[in-house]
């Protein structure tokens, strides 16, 4: 029988929800999407993932997923980079499984893209250490070795050079700063190349919206390392955040 799980990815610009079919990573139906609400507080954007619930008319029982653009320690967002400042001490678990009336599980975006890759995309059945990066407003990381997640690992915010990396190189600076590929490429390189000489990863897998274009700006990188594109693009967050829930309930 089809397991069919939920997924539900908050972003700066638009939160997104669809029914998950568990065993291939595809989803059952369409993808709800509403704009995040302004100011994006807690309360508000709650109120928009119980929206999403009641349009997909998710069934009681099944498990809900949630990705988050932050670090999630035990439900709770330690700092918040890209979205409101009064998520920060606020126990997500806690908040969605009130207001969605049903269990939910929270985890950082890029984790559960990981998982995503992991499971059912770029990254699947590869052993030893395999980083996942989504580009997007900022740079997102997820570190899996042999099939298991190290939950949190914010190498978005390396420092490199005096900066923070995701100011640098991340696809929103390329388009806030209107850099050229190749111009971005360089910028790219000086990242993978120091998260390359931290980790000597397996593999990097590359995702967020501008992973469409990858051939664009991959085959600009040197590299060690095999460095592809992600294999979900956008579904990725929805998909692993339900599956991530599906393997706790
Ligand atoms: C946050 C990460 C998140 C990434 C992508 C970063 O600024 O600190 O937790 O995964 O942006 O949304």
């Amino acid at each position: 029988m089809r397991q069919v799980g939920c997924g539900i990815d908050i972003g700066g610009s638009g939160v997104k929800g669809a029914l998950v079919d568990l065993g291939t990573g595809e989803f059952i139906g369409e993808r709800v999407r509403i704009p995040t609400p302004m100011p994006a507080t807690p309360e508000a954007v709650a109120g928009v993932c119980r929206e999403i619930i009641d349009a997909l008319e998710v069934e009681p029982g099944t498990p809900v997923g949630v990705s988050f653009p932050a670090p999630i320690i035990h439900g709770t967002v330690p700092f918040m980079a890209n979205l409101d400042q009064s998520w920060v001490g606020v126990n997500v678990d806690v908040l969605m499984t009130k207001t969605l009336d049903r269990p939910c599980h929270t985890l950082n975006d890029a984790d559960a893209a990981g998982l995503a890759e992991v499971a059912f995309g770029a990254a699947k059945g590869v052993s030893g250490t395999v980083i996942v990066t989504t580009l997007g407003t900022g740079i997102g990381s997820a570190v899996i070795v042999d099939g298991t997640l190290v939950p949190n690992v914010e190498l978005g915010h390396l420092e490199i050079d005096g900066h923070d990396a995701e100011k640098r190189a991340s696809s929103a600076q390329k388009e806030l700063q209107d850099l050229s590929w190749k111009k971005w490429a360089k910028r790219l390189q000086r990242y993978y190349s120091h998260v390359e000489m931290l980790f000597s990863p397996d593999l990097f897998v590359v995702g967020g919206g501008i992973s469409k274009k990858h051939e664009k700006f991959l085959p600009l990188l040197d590299l060690r390392t095999p460095i592809v594109p992600a294999a979900l693009l956008n579904t990725a967050g929805i998909v692993g955040a339900a599956y991530a829930a599906s393997r706790l309930s």
